[in-house]
């Protein structure tokens, strides 16, 4: 797939298809993290790769999906994610955290995803000490971030323009509409 059209392409996806997410393609997704930018170059992220169905299962209750249309955002019973990567800083190398290092990952890792025929969706709003526990992080010098959910896609959210509102919607057939700001609102040229 063409990088543009990864990008362009890409919805964050919350309904996922029964098949499972292989290892090496989430240690892929890992290494291309791994060479993401980094401020500094200080590299201070960890990922933990979780797809064992029991762990994925026990990570995904402390999960919140789609605030905007809670509970209509939830994935069906048997749609959830297969997978999750979280995203871990190492508070020795990054005692302030390192906010700029995890948006450049994590966004490496959703469209390198993306080439492998894979939805996801970025996880802040997560229970920080219940998945803490769940994938055994030390309390002390490390601090999990978020959680990246993965699967293979069982929707197709469609852009729309922005209107009134930045909350997304479903429609009568379910289908999630997610507006962005059109370009020439946003785009400025030479000057502001
Ligand atoms: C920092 C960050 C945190 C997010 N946390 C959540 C979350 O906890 N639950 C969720 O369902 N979506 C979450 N999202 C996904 C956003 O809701 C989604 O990116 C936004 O609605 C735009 O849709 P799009 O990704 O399809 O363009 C998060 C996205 C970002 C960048």
């Amino acid at each position: 797939m063409e990088v543009y059209e990864a990008i362009r392409g890409r919805r964050t996806i919350r309904r996922f298809t029964s098949a499972p997410v292989k290892t090496e393609v989430l240690n892929h997704l890992v290494d291309a993290a791994r060479l993401a930018p980094s401020g500094a170059n200080r590299q201070p992220l960890e990922f933990i790769c979780v797809s064992s169905p029991k762990r994925v299962n026990l990570v995904a209750e402390h999960v919140r999906w789609a605030a905007y249309i809670h509970p209509a955002g939830d994935p069906p019973l048997g749609h959830g994610p297969k997978a999750f990567i979280a995203t871990v800083v190492n508070k020795q190398i990054a005692p302030d955290g390192a906010l700029y290092d995890v948006a450049a990952a994590v966004t490496t890792m959703i469209i390198a995803a993306r080439t492998e025929g894979l939805g996801s969706c970025w996880m802040g709003n997560i229970d920080h000490p219940a998945i803490t526990t769940i994938l055994n992080i030390p309390e002390k010098g490390w601090k999990l971030d978020n959680v990246l959910a993965l699967g293979f896609p069982d929707e197709s959210p469609v852009v729309e323009d922005f209107k009134d509102t930045v909350k997304y919607w479903k429609n009568g057939k379910g289908v999630l509409h997610v507006p962005k700001r059109k370009l020439k609102h946003i785009i400025h040229q030479e000057t502001f």
